[in-house]
């Protein structure tokens, strides 16, 4: 089980010290949330924000990409030296060539589904992904409850991984708590994003530690 806290809930005033928890906590990956205003209802930060964190993380970024056409952005998320850049089903046209430039730029590519997204969709690209989030939440926002429904989604997106022997990780994104994350283990979820729960705790690193002690790799 990987843990990948998501930098948008941490303390912007204090970032630095926020990447430096990560750095030295057994997080696996930092999440960084990337929002547009457009595809998203919200706007985050950018790549003035991202090259700072970038220089100073040591851990692998797990770069989440809320905007539309993000495959004009596969350079420079790239020159980030970003380990997993995850793109939304529902943003980019030609999906097959945004994940063969996002290999060819060196990155390993996730795909997103946003709830209303069936997993089904993903058939024909399944067996070149390197990852499915399956979104729990509709993204734009930390700290939003948790969609039951998700559940069967990633058993679904498990079972269609499973029968193509595609390789892909399931990872999980929104509403990841102590109470949710036992299930989402359960359903066969490989990376669990946490954001309000892990910085809004009073030990960040402690609840990181928490969650990954639900299923030690
Ligand atoms: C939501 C983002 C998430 C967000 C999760 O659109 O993609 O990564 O930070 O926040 P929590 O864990 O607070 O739901
Ligand atoms: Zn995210």
């Amino acid at each position: 089980m990987l843990i990948a806290p998501s930098l948008l809930a941490a303390d912007f005033l204090h970032l630095s010290d926020e990447v430096e928890m990560v750095n030295t906590s057994a997080a696996d990956w930092l999440h960084l949330d990337v929002m547009d205003g457009t595809f998203v209802p919200n706007i985050s930060f950018g790549f003035p924000v991202l090259e700072a964190v970038a220089r100073v993380c040591r851990k692998p970024l797990d770069v989440h990409l809320m905007i539309d056409r993000p495959e004009r952005y596969i350079r420079q998320v790239a020159d980030l030296g970003t380990y997993m850049m995850t793109v939304h089903y529902e943003a980019t046209t030609h999906l097959h060539r945004t994940i063969y430039e996002i290999h060819e730029a060196g990155m390993r590519c996730g795909v997103a589904l946003n709830p209303s997204t069936p997993v089904g969709h993903l058939v024909d690209v399944v067996r070149d992904v390197d990852m499915v989030l399956v979104m729990t939440v509709n993204p734009g926002f930390g700290g939003q409850p948790f969609i039951e429904h998700s559940l069967d989604k990633v058993r679904e997106a498990r079972a269609l991984i499973q029968a193509s022997g595609s390789k892909a990780l399931v990872e999980v994104d929104g509403g990841v708590t102590l109470t949710t994350a036992p299930g989402l283990i359960e359903a066969g979820v490989d990376v669990l994003v946490t954001g309000s729960t892990v910085f809004r705790a009073a030990d960040p690193a402690a609840m990181i530690q928490q969650l990954k002690g639900f299923a030690p790799c």
